[in-house]
C-alpha cells in the first residue's frame, strides 16, 4: 500500500502567527497519523523581520522555492515598522497572483460555544461560504492621475471584469454548492449603481446558472446584502462576489458568528497547477503577541481546509469536529477572546486530544 504523502510550505510570518500554526501542525499530525497519511513540513521564515534585514519580504526566488509543494500553510504577515501596504505586496500578493489562487474561499459558521454579537442565533443557524474572485475586478493597476496637484486634478480607477475571471469564480461557486444538501448560490451584485461590470457580472450570472439547473439562485445588491448578513444569515449557502465585493463580506461574515479568531480561508487555484495557500482570516494581532493567549482554531481549521483540498475530507471533516466538539465543551480551555483564560497551546492540545 503506498501512503499518501504531502510537503506543505509552512510560512507562520509575523506575531501570532508563530504561535498559533505550531499548533494547526500539531493537530496535523494527529489527524495524518490517525488516517494513515504522512504530512511533510518545510518551513520558511519569511516575514517583516527578513524586510528589516533584507529589504525583501522573501528571496528573489521565492516562488520557486515555494511552487513544487503540494499547498502553502500561511500564519498572519504584517507588523508595526514595516508598512501593511509593503508586506502585503510582497509576499501575500505575489503567491496569490504568480500561482493563480483565483477563489477565496471563506466559510462562515456560528460554531458552538461561540456567543454571536447578533441575538437568538444558534449554531446550524449561520452556515454558508463566501466565494470571493481573487485575482481582478476592482483591485486593478488601471486608472491613473491627470492634472496632479491641481485645481483640475483627476483620478481614474478603472474595474476589470474578464469573461474568463468571471466565469470560471461562478463556476467554482456551482460546483461547491452542488455538494450541499440544498444547492443554492447567491450573488453580490450592484448592477443599478454600477453601469458597465455589474450588469456583465449579473449577465454571467445567468449564463452560467443556466449549466447548473440543479441549483437554486438568487442575487442582491451589496447594500441589502450586507443588511441580511446581520439580519438573516440563515438564508444564505454559498454567496459569489467580486473582488471588492467579496473582501468586504467575507470579513462582515466571520464578524457575524462572533470572533475573528477562528474564521479560515483558502486561497485557492481549483486546476491544482499551483500550490494553494491555506490561511486564518486574522493578522498578526500585534496588541495580543508573544503573550501565548491567541485562539489557535483559526489556524487549525484552515488546516483542515487544506486536507480537503488535498484529497483528505474524512480528515477534514473530523478536525472540524474536534474543534466543534472542544468549543461546545464549557469545561474545555478556553482563549480569552472567547471568555476564557485559557492559552494557546492548550486549546490546541485539547482539539488534538478530541480526535
Ligand atoms: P488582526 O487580525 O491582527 O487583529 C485585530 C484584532 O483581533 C486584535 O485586537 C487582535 O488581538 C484580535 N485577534 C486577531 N486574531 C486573534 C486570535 N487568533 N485570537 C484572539 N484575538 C485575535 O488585525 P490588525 O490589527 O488590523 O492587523 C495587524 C497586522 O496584521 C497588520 O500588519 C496587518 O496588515 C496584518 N494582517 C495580515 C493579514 C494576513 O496575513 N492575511 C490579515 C489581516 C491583517
Ligand atoms: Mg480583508
Amino acid at each position: 500500500v503506498r501512503v499518501q504523502q504531502y510537503e506543505i510550505a509552512v510560512l507562520p510570518g509575523d506575531g501570532i502567527g508563530n504561535e498559533v500554526v505550531p499548533e494547526a501542525l500539531r493537530v496535523l499530525d494527529v489527524v495524518s497519523a490517525k488516517y494513515g497519511f504522512e504530512v511533510g513540513y518545510r518551513h520558511f521564515d519569511w516575514s517583516c523581520q527578513t524586510y528589516l534585514s533584507t529589504g525583501a519580504m522573501m528571496p528573489d526566488d521565492g516562488l520557486d522555492r515555494l511552487r513544487d509543494h503540494h499547498a502553502i500553510l500561511l500564519g498572519a504577515v504584517g507588523w508595526p515598522g514595516v508598512p501593511d501596504h509593503l508586506s502585503l505586496w510582497g509576499l501575500l500578493l505575489p503567491i496569490r497572483r504568480a500561482f493563480d489562487q483565483y477563489v477565496n474561499l471563506r466559510p462562515v459558521r456560528l460554531l458552538p460555544g461561540v456567543t454571536p454579537p447578533v441575538r437568538d442565533k444558534q449554531p446550524g443557524d449561520i452556515d454558508f461560504w463566501v466565494v470571493r474572485e481573487n485575482t481582478e475586478g476592482e483591485y486593478s493597476q488601471l486608472g491613473g492621475r491627470q492634472g496632479e496637484g491641481t485645481e483640475t486634478e483627476l483620478v481614474l480607477q478603472t474595474a476589470a471584469f474578464t469573461r474568463r475571471g468571471t466565469d470560471r469564480i461562478m463556476r467554482y461557486a456551482f460546483e461547491l454548492a452542488r455538494d450541499l444538501d440544498k444547492p443554492h448560490v447567491t450573488s453580490a451584485t450592484k448592477s443599478n449603481g454600477i453601469f458597465h461590470s455589474m450588469p456583465y457580472w449579473d449577465e454571467r450570472f445567468a449564463a452560467i446558472s443556466a449549466e447548473y439547473p440543479d441549483v437554486r439562485v438568487d442575487q442582491d445588491h451589496i447594500d441589502i446584502l450586507c443588511a441580511r448578513f446581520v439580519m438573516s444569515p440563515e438564508r444564505f449557502d454559498v454567496v459569489v462576489a467580486s473582488n471588492l465585493f467579496g473582501d468586504i463580506l467575507s470579513d462582515l461574515g466571520p464578524g457575524v458568528t462572533g470572533t475573528i479568531g477562528v474564521a479560515p480561508s483558502g486561497n485557492i487555484n481549483p486546476e491544482r497547477i499551483y500550490p494553494s495557500t491555506f490561511e486564518p482570516v486574522h493578522g498578526s494581532a500585534p496588541d495580543i503577541a508573544g503573550r501565548g493567549v491567541a485562539n489557535p482554531v483559526g489556524q487549525i481549521w484552515s488546516a483542515a481546509m487544506m486536507l480537503d483540498h488535498l484529497g483528505q475530507p474524512e480528515a477534514a471533516t473530523d478536525v472540524v469536529r474536534a474543534i466543534e466538539q472542544v468549543l461546545g465543551d464549557q469545561s474545555a480551555p478556553r482563549t480569552p477572546d472567547l471568555g476564557g483564560g485559557a492559552g494557546t497551546e492548550d486549546l490546541g492540545k485539547a482539539i488534538a486530544d478530541a480526535l
